[in-house]
C-alpha cells in the first residue's frame, strides 16, 4: 500500500487547497495512505520529533483503531490550545500527518494553503534533506507531491536524485533498519506549479494565476469609480516577479492606457514621451480617466526598474493629470479561488497521484501542467531549465529570444 504525502511550498496561491484535497481523495480512493506535510519543506525537516507518549505508545502497539485515528481530524489533535494550527485546530509538534477523507472537506473554496508553506533554509542544505528523508522513512513515506514555484520543484528533484545516498547514510548510521532501506530505495516525486505569476514554461497556466488576475480586475473596477468621477490617472503596480503575465492580462481585461512588463520593455529610450503622447491622444478622443499598469518587475531597455512613483511624476508634471499610485500587494494573492483555480488543480491533483503510481526509478520526475486545455505531464527539469533560460535571455537584453523561449510559437 503506497503512502504518499503532499506539501505546498513557496508563496501561497489560490488553488493549493484544491490540490491537497484532490491528491488526498484520489490517493485514498486508489487504496493509498494519504499524508500531508505542514509548513512546506520545513515540515519535512522538522518531522514528528515531538510525538507525545500517547502517540508513541500507539505506534508501538500498532493498535489499529488508534493508529487509524492518527489523522489530523482526530487522534493527533491536542486540546490544550498550544502549538501549531491547521484548519483552525490545534496540532502540536507534528508536521507529517496522516489525513482522511473528511479532513479536506470543503477545501475547494479556501484561499492560501491550509497546510501552511514556508521558505525553508534547512532544506537547502544536504544535512537538512537527509533529516527530511529520515522523517519520511520513519513514517513509511517515499512518494511526494510538491505544489510550488520553480525553486520548490527544483528542490524536489534534487531531493529525489540524492535519495539513495541519504538512505545509505541513514542505514550506515543505524537510524533506519536494513528492511526500511530496502523498502524505501527510491523517492517518487511529482510537481504541480502553484504560483500567481504564471511564470513557468511548458504549461499554459499556473495554479492561482487566474484568481490573482480576477482580484486585480476587481480592484481596477473599484478604482475606476474614482478615476471616472475625478477624471484622474491611476498607476497600478501589480505582482508577478519577473513575469508580466498578470500586468498584461489585467491591462487587456480592464482597458488600460499603457502597460509595462519585464519581457517587453518600451522600445524607445525616451519611453516617457511615447507614453505621454498616447495618453494625451486617448484623452483627446474622449477618455475621461487614465489607467497605467506596471508589473513589479518592469524594466527599461537598459534593465533599470520602472517604478510606479516615477510614472506618476511624469504624468503629473508633463500632462498635468491628477495622478495616484495604488500598489495592489497581497490582496492579489489571497481570497477564494475562482472556478478555474478549483477545476485545474483538481484535475492536476488526480493526474499527480496517477503519475506517482506509475513512476519507476527510471522515469523522470514529472511536472503536471496544462496545455491547450488538456492536463499534461512534462519532465520537471526540462520545464525548470526552459523557465530559467527565459530569465537569462531577459537579463542579456535578448527580449525576442526570451519571448520565443517562453512561447515557442512566438518564434515562428
Ligand atoms: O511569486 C508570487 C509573489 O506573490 C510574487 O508575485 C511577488 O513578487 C512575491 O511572491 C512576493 O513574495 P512575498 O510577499 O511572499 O515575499
Amino acid at each position: 500500500k503506497m503512502k504518499l504525502a503532499v506539501l505546498t511550498s513557496g508563496g501561497d496561491s489560490a488553488g493549493m487547497n484544491a490540490v491537497v484535497r484532490a491528491v488526498v481523495k484520489t490517493a485514498i480512493a486508489k487504496g493509498c495512505e494519504a499524508w500531508v506535510v505542514r509548513e512546506g519543506y520545513e515540515g519535512l525537516v522538522r518531522g514528528n520529533a515531538h510525538d507525545t507518549q500517547e502517540v508513541q505508545d500507539a505506534r508501538a502497539s500498532e493498535d489499529a483503531t488508534f493508529v487509524n485515528n492518527l489523522r489530523f481530524g482526530d487522534g493527533e489533535l491536542l486540546k490544550d490550545g498550544t502549538g501549531d494550527y491547521i484548519s483552525g485546530r490545534t496540532l502540536r509538534g507534528r508536521y507529517i500527518v496522516r489525513v482522511g477523507w473528511d479532513d479536506v472537506r470543503g477545501w475547494f473554496g479556501e484561499g492560501g494553503t491550509l497546510i501552511g508553506t514556508a521558505r525553508s533554509t534547512t532544506f537547502r542544505t544536504k544535512e537538512g534533506r537527509q533529516t527530511a528523508a529520515y522523517n519520511m522513512i520513519k513514517e513509511g513515506i517515499d512518494a511526494l507531491v510538491v505544489c510550488g514555484g520553480d525553486g520548490s520543484l527544483t528542490g524536489a528533484d534534487v531531493f529525489r536524485s540524492e535519495w539513495p545516498q541519504h538512505v545509505a547514510a541513514l542505514k550506515a548510521d543505524g537510524q533506519i533498519t536494513e528492511e526500511q532501506a530496502i523498502a524505501h530505495q527510491h523517492l517518487r516525486i511529482v510537481g504541480l506549479v502553484g504560483s500567481i505569476d504564471n511564470d513557468m514554461s511548458m504549461t499554459d497556466m499556473t495554479i492561482g494565476a487566474p484568481t490573482a488576475l480576477h482580484r486585480i480586475c476587481e480592484s481596477i473596477d473599484n478604482i475606476n469609480s474614482t478615476a471616472y468621477s475625478h477624471s484622474r490617472a491611476f498607476v497600478l503596480e501589480v505582482m508577478g516577479r519577473h513575469c508580466g503575465w498578470l500586468a498584461l492580462m489585467a491591462g487587456v481585461s480592464c482597458g488600460a492606457d499603457f502597460i509595462f512588463i519585464p519581457e517587453n520593455p518600451p522600445a524607445e529610450e525616451k519611453w516617457e514621451d511615447h507614453m505621454c503622447k498616447m495618453i494625451q491622444s486617448n484623452r483627446e478622443i474622449g477618455q475621461r480617466k487614465t489607467i497605467v499598469i506596471v508589473a513589479e518587475g518592469a524594466i527599461d531597455r537598459n534593465l533599470n526598474p520602472i517604478r510606479a512613483d516615477y510614472i506618476k511624476d511624469v504624468l503629473t508634471d508633463r500632462l498635468g493629470l491628477d495622478t495616484r499610485v495604488t500598489t495592489l500587494g497581497h490582496t492579489q494573492r489571497g481570497g477564494a479561488p475562482c472556478a478555474y483555480d478549483r477545476i485545474m488543480p483538481t484535475l492536476q491533483g488526480i493526474e499527480a497521484v496517477e503519475a506517482l503510481l506509475q513512476a519507476t526509478p527510471d522515469t523522470p520526475s514529472f511536472m503536471i501542467g496544462v496545455s491547450e486545455n488538456k492536463i499534461i505531464r512534462v519532465p520537471l527539469m526540462e520545464a525548470v531549465a526552459m523557465t530559467r533560460s527565459v530569465g537569462v535571455a531577459i537579463s542579456e537584453k535578448n527580449f525576442d529570444k526570451a519571448m520565443s523561449l517562453r512561447d515557442p510559437e512566438f518564434a515562428e
